[in-house]
């Protein structure tokens, strides 16, 4: 390890976490990067919008509470920047940093969610000079970012409720600290079902072609002496089928009005075999997932990855040159499929169109 970023000391209780993801530090933003771990644990340091916006396009951050709140601060970090200008050049620059941002990855909601506070934040600053509408946004970052803490340890303490002492729980991707600005959503329900005395142990998927669940989530449960077995992808049918699997928990990047919720490719594939088996089938995400603009899963963008990631990965290639390849980066579980959202809010069974409603 290179640098600690752990165990932020000087927050208060309830915002502490093991894992610091994104760390607003002397003026800049440090992110641990999600690209290199397990083997080296580094941050990057992001000083302006367009710095944060390749950082989420290229997966040094990812997970969708972590993307909205990095997008935060790139707005804080360009206001900032930029706050010794004109009052006609520091917007101009702030509109530039929104679409910038906006554009670096389509499908988690968060993304958009977060730029749509930091702009209401912005509209309020309108007779303020640019320096202290600069200390406006960075204060409606930190909030952002604290605002997802608290509701991953609520999510939590919900969806812990759900967990029996001894159930192995199996997940997809990484919807954990990493994934968020600390303790995790699927994985918050793991770390509070294991604060609360609970013998717990998760099953994690590789999640293939990126590798989330190989290198971030197992990397979180062993840092944390949570036991964790990782499996590959396709392990799942069989596991289930011989009954070494009691629920399914994951994360997700878009929930729309219906409860369709896109997650990373792959998580289709586990409903279905889940309602197959009989097996619980939970997603854990915050309001801030939910878009209710979106009236099915139909509507929801998928991102499409390039397909190196698919013919290889890192400096390995497995698949000969010249070969077609599809690499949609996200699947969308149909309502029916998921036994309960749970959200800060508490455990939603059966999610639709109502029950969503009644949330907000
Ligand atoms: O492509 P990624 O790594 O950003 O995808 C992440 C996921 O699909 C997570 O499951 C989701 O964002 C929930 S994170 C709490």
């Amino acid at each position: 390890m290179t640098k600690n970023v752990g165990n932020a000391n000087n927050q208060a209780s309830d915002e502490r976490v093991v894992v610091q993801t994104l760390a607003w530090s002397d003026g800049g933003l440090e992110l641990i990067d999600q690209r290199v771990l397990p083997q080296r644990f580094t941050t990057i340091r992001c000083n302006s919008a367009a710095a944060v916006a390749e950082a989420i396009r290229t997966m040094v951050v990812r997970g969708a509470p972590a993307i909205g709140c990095a997008a935060a601060f790139g707005i804080a970090l360009e206001a900032r920047r930029q706050c010794t200008q004109n009052p006609i050049a520091f917007a101009s620059a702030l509109e530039a940093a929104f679409a910038l941002l906006a554009a670096s990855r389509p499908t988690a909601v968060n993304l958009f969610w977060a730029l749509e506070r930091m702009r209401d934040e912005l509209a309020r600053c309108k007779s303020m000079s640019a320096t202290d509408a600069a200390s406006r946004l960075v204060a409606a970052a930190h909030a952002i970012y604290r605002a997802d803490i608290a509701a991953n340890k609520a999510m939590g303490h919900a969806g812990a409720a759900l967990v029996p002492d001894g159930a192995r729980i199996m997940t997809h991707c990484n919807a954990g600290a990493l994934a968020t600005a600390g303790h995790g959503t699927a994985l918050g329900v793991v770390r509070s079902a294991r604060d609360q005395g609970k013998s717990v142990s998760v099953i994690a998927n590789e999640t293939r072609p990126f590798l989330q669940g190989a290198r971030l989530t197992a990397w979180e449960m062993v840092q944390e002496r949570i036991p964790v077995t990782l499996v590959t992808d396709n392990m799942a049918a069989h596991l289930m089928k011989t009954g070494q699997v009691d629920l399914v928990i994951v994360g997700a990047d878009r929930i729309a009005a219906n409860g369709d919720t896109a997650n990373k490719i792959g998580t289709y594939g586990l409903a279905v075999l889940a309602a197959h088996h009989r097996l619980p089938f939970y997603v854990a995400a915050p309001l801030s997932t939910i878009d209710r603009g979106t009236p099915d899963g139909n509507g929801i963008p998928i991102e499409e990855r390039h397909g190196d990631e698919v013919t290889g990965y890192g400096a390995t290639r497995w698949a000969p040159q010249g070969v077609a390849t599809r690499n949609p980066a996200f699947d969308v579980t149909p309502a029916a499929l998921i036994t309960a959202l749970i959200t800060e809010k508490g455990v939603l069974e059966r999610p639709d169109e109502a029950g969503i409603s009644a949330l907000f």
